[in-house]
């Protein structure tokens, strides 16, 4: 792509980069310039560590440990997920035909080199002669992004947004020497797909589901508790308390202020950032994946006797906007600790349903399985009295959102 400053070829590279169906003659010069603000966040989402280098090498290490330890194989079974697309032709034949070594951390380092491992992003310079990683960083894609495994298990084109449920941060952040024992049996008991975003605040430990980054177009209330009231906040919280980024996050309900270094790297991103997220609408239930006669009344059950939609209301089927509610609502309550109770709102939010099909398990600590176990679930908490049945077609309904 030439390297040019005019409107027009700005607005192609947006449409480019962001593949935005709209993009062309239509277009106001507004959807033009949010495209393009979209299209510099996606970059930021997929590539951007705020100087978190300082976390993820500087103090835990983890270009030693990727170095010495984590061949591609590895990092496939600890959920990492390799962007195909990332890869030119003659990686993608040596994978095929076997010639590349994925027992090798040194095959780990060629994949940080060509910006091809999800969410990390690598340094690799030369020294004696030999490619050597001398810093890693995490991005937001390594929790909310996955890939198609269209080329094989965990590689294929990245999906932004979706919940990376394979992925174990715990068993990766306990990977570092630089972690305390007792800390590790902590990190290690988390499993796939659960993270705490406030272990290294209140030293509790007790890990929520990554949520999907898609689908939260027109809500105004972030985070299973409603911590924000935009994206942003949230993502502030990320960047500079869990990821380690250069900047300062400020919270009075938390009684928390970090900052981390003396340049803010975060805040002139942000917004950035949240538009892109804004332009991921959840994934559509693939055809085929559902019963529409079972789900047409299941919509019955949802908005009848199972009266899911008192809180699950309207398009967005929150009412977020409006309300958040009591420790009580949550189905997963009473727990210790509670999960609430830990956050800025001591409260819960409606947890949207857009793209349910796609990201098993549910609830804020993953304890339903299916959405049958779901329906079951609010039918004996609630006692709501639906037959069998009436969960069955509750769950169609689900899975087709
Ligand atoms: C180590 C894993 C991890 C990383 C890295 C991460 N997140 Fe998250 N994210 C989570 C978890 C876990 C939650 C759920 C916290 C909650 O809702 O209380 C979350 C919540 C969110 C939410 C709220 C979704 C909703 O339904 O309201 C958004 C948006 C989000 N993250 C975006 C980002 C962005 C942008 C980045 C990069 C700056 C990022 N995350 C980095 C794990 C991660
Ligand atoms: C009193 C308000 C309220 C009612 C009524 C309600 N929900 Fe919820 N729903 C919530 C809250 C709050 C959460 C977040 C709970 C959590 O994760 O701990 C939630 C979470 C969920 C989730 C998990 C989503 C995810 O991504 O993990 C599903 C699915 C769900 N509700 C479906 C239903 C169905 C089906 C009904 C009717 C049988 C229902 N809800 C009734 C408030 C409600």
């Amino acid at each position: 792509m030439p390297m040019t400053d005019s409107p027009l070829s700005l607005v192609a590279a947006a449409c480019a980069a962001a593949l935005l169906a709209a993009c062309g003659g239509g277009s106001s010069d507004d959807s033009a310039q949010q495209q393009a603000l979209a299209a510099q966040g996606k970059q930021i989402f997929r590539f951007e560590t705020f100087g978190d280098e300082a976390q993820w090498t500087d103090k835990l290490r983890m270009h030693e440990v990727i170095s010495q330890a984590v061949d591609p194989t590895t990092a496939l079974s600890v959920g990492l997920k390799v962007d195909s697309e990332a890869l030119p032709a003659a990686v993608v034949a040596g994978i095929q035909n076997g010639s590349v070594d994925l027992k090798s951390p040194a095959t780990t380092i060629a994949l940080l080199k060509l910006d091809a491992v999800v969410g990390l992003k690598g340094t690799v310079e030369t020294v004696n002669g030999k490619d050597t990683l001398t810093h890693v960083g995490v991005t937001c894609a390594l929790c909310h992004s996955t890939v198609d495994n269209s080329f094989a298990p965990g590689i294929g084109k990245r999906l932004d947004g979706w919940p990376n449920r394979d992925l174990l941060p715990g068993a990766i952040i306990a990977l570092s020497p630089a972690v305390p024992v007792a800390t590790k049996l902590a990190y290690n008991s988390w499993g796939k797909g659960m993270y705490d975003p406030r272990f290294n605040i209140d030293g509790q430990s007790k890990p929520v589901v990554i949520p999907p980054a898609y689908g939260l177009q027109d809500i105004h209330k972030i985070t299973l508790t409603g911590d924000g009231n935009d994206i942003a906040y949230w993502n502030r919280y990320v960047a500079v308390t869990q990821m380690g980024g250069q900047g300062t996050f400020t919270e009075p309900r938390l009684n928390l202020s970090v900052t981390n270094g003396t340049t803010d790297l975060v805040t002139d991103k942000l917004p950035a950032l949240q538009a892109y997220q804004l332009s991921l609408a959840a994934p559509a239930a693939p055809a085929g994946s559902f019963d529409t006669a079972a789900a047409a009344r299941g919509k019955v059950v949802f908005e009848g006797p199972g009266r899911c939609a008192t809180c699950h209301s309207g398009a967005t089927f929150t009412d977020a906007n409006d309300t958040l509610h009591p420790t009580a609502a949550s189905v997963v309550e009473p727990e210790t600790p509670s999960y609430a109770a830990r956050s800025a709102t001591k409260q819960y939010r409606t947890t949207p349903l857009k793209g349910l099909w796609q990201h098993p398990p549910y609830f804020h600590d993953g304890s339903a399985a299916t959405l049958e176990a779901v329906g079951d679930r609010y039918n004996s908490k609630f006692a709501l009295g639906l037959t069998q049945q009436q969960i069955a077609d509750l769950a169609q309904y689900l899975k087709s959102l």
